[in-house]
């Protein structure tokens, strides 16, 4: 433990010293807090609490927006607002930063974790099968798999846990429009088993603390990540393809992200009944043009345009990734401060979509603000990041939130269970308490205009 401090201190100092030669730019204004430790048992209590955003606002309003603190026993520095999100999704002298429990889980491998000509090389691989032309593709499969899972897992019930049904139903999308590891009662299943459970680990040890210890959290995320890989190693064909894909797609974002969004989508209409009801009317209008067996269309999602707006609202206020975290590869300056080569930065993606002169009243839900894109200012809506590095799943994401909601909501009606309280913790992705239980009632065309 001492030894971690020395070097920690012996980064700060070499970093102050080397850099201070070039510049005589300040470091940034904050705290390392206690040595180790410094501010990262506070903030994860923070979002375990879900008072994540109050934690970095009282932080900002403390120390400004450019500060700095030591996470993960790493000198960081938090960049707030428009301007420190323009400035680390452009600039050439930051990178990705994986957390250590990550990197020792998986590896450097993944799209996330590459930089430089092997990012670009591997990002070119992913959005041949990300980008839209690809994701039009995906559309008769992915309102397949939603009407099965909608059978399976809704259909007959009074009440359901929305989000581990979202989990579900987003875990076989993504294997049957993405991996196209279709059901065999065979490997294929075998696959879908492993991969399952690999992921529910992953997303477990996002920011978990890497101590390899008998019984910590980490070294159980461990363990299922190395069955996982073993398991997977071994399969060929269709099933090895899918492997590879899911090796390179980043398997911490890839379905829970889509899940939190549907969920808490789910939550904000059943308290906004004027947002409901304009969502009910636009996908009814698509409903009666179809048959009843008929799969949506390209086109039919192009008209979903509240429901996308609703969508969007919901990821400004409950952004599935609370933060983004970068590396700096040189010694950079910003906003008159210093910040040396090897740091840490860490973006809260929340700051801008919360703050009041950017998004007026920003407690309220309010899809209207996102019925002119135009109408958002650059560097202000973040929740799929933004740069080189933006993510590459937004429109498989935005296509399969349309897709869901066009059946739930045609399909059933709901409202909060009374044995329900609707609150929420991070984990970090945020995740409702008892899953958000909801009542459910059928509802039939005939009903559209009640
Ligand atoms: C609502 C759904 C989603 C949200 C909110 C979301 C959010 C994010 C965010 C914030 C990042 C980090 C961007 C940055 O560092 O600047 C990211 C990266 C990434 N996401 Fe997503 N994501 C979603 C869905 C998906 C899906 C469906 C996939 C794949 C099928 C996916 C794959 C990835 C990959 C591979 C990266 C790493 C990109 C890179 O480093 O170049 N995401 N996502």
């Amino acid at each position: 433990m001492l030894a971690a401090a020395a070097t920690f201190l012996a980064v700060v100092v070499a970093s102050s010293l080397l850099s201070g030669k070039k510049t005589k730019l300040p470091l940034p204004p904050g705290s390392f807090g206690l040595p180790i430790i410094g501010q990262t048992l506070s903030y994860h209590r923070a979002l375990n609490a879900n008072a994540g955003e109050d934690w970095f606002r009282r932080w900002i309003t403390t120390y400004g927006p450019v500060s700095r603190l030591s996470y993960f026993n790493t000198p960081t520095a938090i960049l707030a607002g428009p301007s420190g999100n323009k400035f680390i999704f452009s600039s050439a002298s930051v990178t990705a930063k994986t957390t250590a429990s990550m990197a020792r889980m998986i590896g450097r491998r993944t799209l996330q974790d590459v930089v430089g000509d092997e990012h670009r090389r591997v990002r070119t691989l992913i959005l041949r099968f990300l980008q839209p032309d690809a994701c039009k593709r995906y559309v008769a499969g992915m309102d397949a798999e939603v009407r099965r899972h909608l059978d399976a897992q809704w259909k007959g019930r009074t009440t359901v846990a929305v989000m581990p049904a979202m989990k579900d139903l987003t875990f076989d999308v993504m294997c049957t429009a993405l991996f196209s590891l279709e059901r065999d009662g065979g490997e294929n299943d075998a696959v879908r088993q492993v991969l399952s459970t690999e992921f529910q680990q992953l997303v477990k040890g996002i920011s978990v603390v890497p101590l390899n210890l008998p019984f910590t959290s980490f070294s159980k995320c461990l363990a299922a990540s190395r069955r996982g890989r073993r398991a997977l190693r071994d399969h060929r064909g269709e099933a090895g393809k899918a492997r590879e894909r899911a090796e390179l797609a980043d398997r911490r974002c890839a379905h829970d992200t889509t899940a939190a969004l549907l969920t808490f989508l789910i939550r904000y209409l059943d308290a906004n009944r004027d947002a409901y009801e304009k969502l009910v009317h636009e996908q009814e209008e698509i409903a009666q043009c179809k048959a009843p067996d008929e799969a949506l269309s390209w086109e039919d999602l192009s008209k979903m345009r509240h429901t996308w707006a609703a969508a969007q609202e919901t990821l400004r206020l409950i952004p599935p990734v609370f933060s983004i975290l970068r590396e700096t590869t040189d010694d950079i300056e910003f906003a008159g401060y210093r910040i040396p080569k090897g740091w840490q930065l860490l973006q809260p993606t929340s700051t801008t979509h919360w703050d009041p002169k950017i998004f007026p009243e920003p407690e309220m839900f309010d899809p209207a603000r996102f019925m002119d894109a135009s109408a958002v200012p650059p560097f202000c809506f973040i929740p799929f990041g933004g740069g080189p590095r933006m993510c590459p799943g937004n429109e498989f994401g935005r296509v399969e939130t349309l897709v869901a909601m066009h059946y739930i909501v045609t399909r059933f009606r709901w409202k909060l269970a009374p044995s329900c309280d609707g609150s929420y913790a991070r984990f970090p992705l945020p995740y409702p308490s008892q899953g958000f239980l909801i009542d459910i009632q059928p509802r039939h065309r005939q009903q559209t205009n009640a």
